[in-house]
């Protein structure tokens, strides 16, 4: 059994505790929260009775193996290099931190302590991301040379933390390009990244006055503080030769929200996001094909529980981590050098 803790028990928990609740091999042992309401709240909902508002007593004194670390980003790295120096699992959820340099920190304490750290790139575990790496693994895409990705929101910022730059450290780059970029950059084989060329906007503010249209919002919603970008786009090139092109936005005169992840390779193409799709040629014919499986688009909640399915048999099982901590640092770099080069209006060479 794997006896876990949460840390952080806002809006994203519950696919970390369900998950959980779900699994035969795990005992969900104790929750944390700043805000003393909302953990009461979660732990009657839950039936979790040791609750902690300092993450370092949950760690310290809860008798448990593994935290899952659902707070926000200014406190991930912090929190994840505190558990792993007691000696517990992580499972952290993305970004892996702030800034690349909490990210190395990050990574030298999981290698000092051995333990798993598992990065909560979620997309890698949606059953139509699976499905396309056996498709690229086997060779049907052939040499992945470019990817085009893309998260616009029309209506869409989070509020809270998600727009207060000192807790999260940017908009819809860190918060929804992290997803796209890691994702596009997972199928591609993981290639080194070598230079970003980006451009950050806030134009539109977070338009709060909008009416009848509802989205994700932070546990504690406040629209007043809003100092990261709304609009985002960048270009990343790689050692070899490939390329990404990606956009992302809060909000944006948009006529409905845009979700694509495009690849494209030598041997053929592959959408896996609305749709798992792929493009192929054949007798002098171009072919769209269909994978007959229950649900060609990401299921949020599947996705969820595999990645928590995952973790379980990387603590129990040393199965291996398909989203190690060192893809927790490589994805950093690449946001981090989006933002460096829309401040100074150059390329970044990394
Ligand atoms: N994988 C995904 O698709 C996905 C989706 C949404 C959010 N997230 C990530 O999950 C994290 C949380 O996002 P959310 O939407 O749940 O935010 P949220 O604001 O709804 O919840 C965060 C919770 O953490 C608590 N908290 C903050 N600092 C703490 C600390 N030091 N100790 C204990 N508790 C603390 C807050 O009080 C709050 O209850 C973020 O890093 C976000 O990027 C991931």
């Amino acid at each position: 059994m794997l006896k876990v803790g949460v840390i952080g028990v806002g809006s994203i928990s519950q696919f970390h505790i369900e998950p959980y609740l779900n699994h035969n091999r795990v005992k969900l042992m104790a929750f944390c929260d700043v805000n003393k309401e909302r953990l009461e709240e979660k732990g009657k909902r839950y039936g979790v009775e040791n609750l902690y508002t300092d993450y370092k007593a949950l760690i310290l004194e809860a008798d448990i193996d593994a935290v899952s670390i659902c707070t926000w980003n200014n406190t991930h790295a912090e929190i994840a290099i505190f558990a792993l120096e007691a000696g517990k699992h992580v499972l952290v959820e993305k970004p892996l931190s702030m800034t690349v340099e909490e990210a190395e920190a990050v990574e030298k304490a999981q290698q000092k302590s051995g333990k798993t750290l598992q990065v909560g790139f979620v997309r890698r575990h949606g059953d139509n991301a699976k499905l396309l790496k056996t498709f690229i693994d086997n060779g049907d895409l052939g040499d992945i040379y470019y990817a085009k990705t893309s998260c616009l929101r029309r209506l869409g910022n989070p509020g809270g933390w998600f727009s207060d730059i000192t807790r999260s450290g940017g908009g819809p780059i860190i918060d929804l390009g992290v997803h796209m970029i890691d994702i596009s950059w997972y199928l591609m084989g993981k290639p080194r990244p070598v230079s970003v060329s980006g451009n950050t906007y806030n134009r539109l503010g977070n338009r709060s006055h909008i009416e009848n249209l509802s989205f994700y919002q932070a546990a504690d919603y406040d629209p007043m503080i809003n100092d990261v970008e709304d609009l985002a786009n960048a270009i990343i090139r790689f050692e070899n030769g490939a390329s990404i092109m990606v956009d992302v936005s809060f909000t944006l005169h948009l006529k409905q929200d845009e979700l694509y992840v495009k690849l494209f390779g030598e041997k053929g193409g592959a959408e896996i996001e609305p749709e798992l799709a792929l493009i192929s040629e054949k007798n002098n014919t171009i072919l769209n094909i269909t994978p007959q499986i229950d649900t060609l688009s990401f299921d949020f909640n599947k996705a969820f529980q595999n990645e928590i399915d995952h973790f379980v048999s990387c603590c129990l099982d040393g199965t291996e981590n398909i989203a190690p901590v060192r893809d927790g640092v490589q994805v950093m770099r690449m946001l981090t050098a989006i933002y460096e080069s829309a401040k100074t209006g150059r390329e970044v060479y990394l």
